[in-house]
């Protein structure tokens, strides 16, 4: 899915993240603009780490600024995973997905002891959903008999394509569906009611996950959220 050009101050956001940082650690690398920013942050910064990439793309980032990469088999535990969002609610439930790497985003998410989300301010809503968007990988095998199941739960799928107008492919060599989404009141039970059907590999809620957001404002301001457990 098409997204403008990483806004400046993404690049301080990113050099902001390095703080959390130490060397000889390994880091989860998201992917996405702000995890972008924060792998060139890194990369520039000569702090010798090792990144499980979550993305084939941010492999290709990390590997041309000469960060060492691991794959996720190989690795015992990654120490922190940094990665960027599309909605934040206020209980630091996240909407992810756009860039279409919402599958090993998660995987990787879920290894990690801690994860940071690096946004805009402009990501920040009351409730998930309020973009309208919530994208699903799906294996293509079974897309149509999801989207029809997803359709009856209330969303309203769209098979995403490229700008040639073929279906978009993951990394994971699946489909995603752009789900058109009201507000969700309940994420966890949505999450529990897509994951019941047969064929969805994963979708792009991340509930309960946080364990600090990063939110940059355009006048270069960072305001760090923790989740009030
Ligand atoms: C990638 O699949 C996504 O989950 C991104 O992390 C998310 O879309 C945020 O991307 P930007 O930092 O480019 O807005």
């Amino acid at each position: 899915m098409a997204k403008s050009a990483s806004p400046n101050y993404l690049d301080h956001l990113g050099r902001h993240a390095l703080r959390y940082v130490r060397p000889g650690q390994t880091l989860g690398l998201g992917t996405g603009r702000a995890a972008a920013a924060f792998i060139r942050a890194l990369g520039h910064s000569g702090i010798k780490v090792r990144g499980v990439p979550t993305s084939n793309a941010s492999a290709q980032l990390a590997q041309a600024l000469g960060i060492e990469l691991a794959e996720l088999r190989n690795v015992a535990r990654i120490d922190i995973d940094f990665d960027g969002a599309d909605e934040v609610s206020p209980r630091l439930d996240l909407i992810k997905g756009l860039g279409g790497a919402l599958v090993r985003e998660k995987i990787v998410a879920a290894a990690a002891r801690r994860r940071v989300f690096l946004v805009g301010a402009e990501k920040l809503v009351k409730r998930l959903g309020a973009h309208g968007n919530l994208p699903i990988e799906v294996v293509p095998f079974a897309a149509a008999c999801v989207a029809r199941q997803v359709h009856a739960l209330g969303l309203r799928p769209a098979l995403r394509r490229g700008a040639d107008g073929a279906e978009y492919i993951t990394d994971n060599g699946n489909f995603i569906l752009d789900c058109g989404v009201r507000e969700i009141r309940a994420p966890a039970r949505l999450e529990n009611a897509l994951l019941k059907i047969p064929g969805v590999v994963g979708t792009g809620l991340f509930v309960g996950m946080a364990t600090m957001v990063l939110v940059a404002s355009p006048d270069g301001k960072v305001a760090t959220l923790r989740p009030k457990r």
